[in-house]
């Protein structure tokens, strides 16, 4: 089973979905990762009702921050910024599906930073203190 996500992952990170950037989004976020240094953009489009209408991430890294960036982006388009707010760390890693181990889970959860951050007009908390 492990071997279908990690298929999964390969195929984001080569191929990723919403990757570029919108020509004039709403709400945006850049960060990094500062244990390597990888960099992740991410742009939204919002509608008055507060629905994400379009997405787009943009940057480098690894292929376990690309693809869960490029997961994310699949689920929150049709959601209220409110709603990402809620989001926590189980979000991405249930995307990508296999254990993620401690060193990793701050590639894993970039993506959800930065999303949060743009929804909250500010850096939002990593989610990830106390990883299992
Ligand atoms: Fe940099 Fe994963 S090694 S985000």
């Amino acid at each position: 089973m492990d071997d279908l996500y990690r298929e999964n992952i390969l195929q984001h990170y080569k191929n990723p979905s919403n990757w570029g950037e919108l020509d004039a989004p709403d709400l945006e976020f850049f960060d990094s990762n500062p244990l390597c240094g990888d960099e992740l953009k991410v742009q939204l489009q919002v509608g008055e009702d507060g629905v994400i209408s379009d997405v787009r991430f943009s940057g480098h890294g690894c292929a376990i921050s690309q693809a869960s960036a490029s997961m994310a982006s699949e689920e929150i388009v049709g959601m209220k910024l409110d709603e990402v707010l809620k989001l926590d760390r189980s979000f991405v890693l249930d995307l990508l599906g296999i254990d993620i181990s401690a060193t990793r889970i701050k590639c894993a959860l970039l993506s959800l930073k930065v999303l949060k951050s743009a929804s909250l007009g500010q850096a939002a908390a990593w989610e990830t203190e106390n990883a299992a």
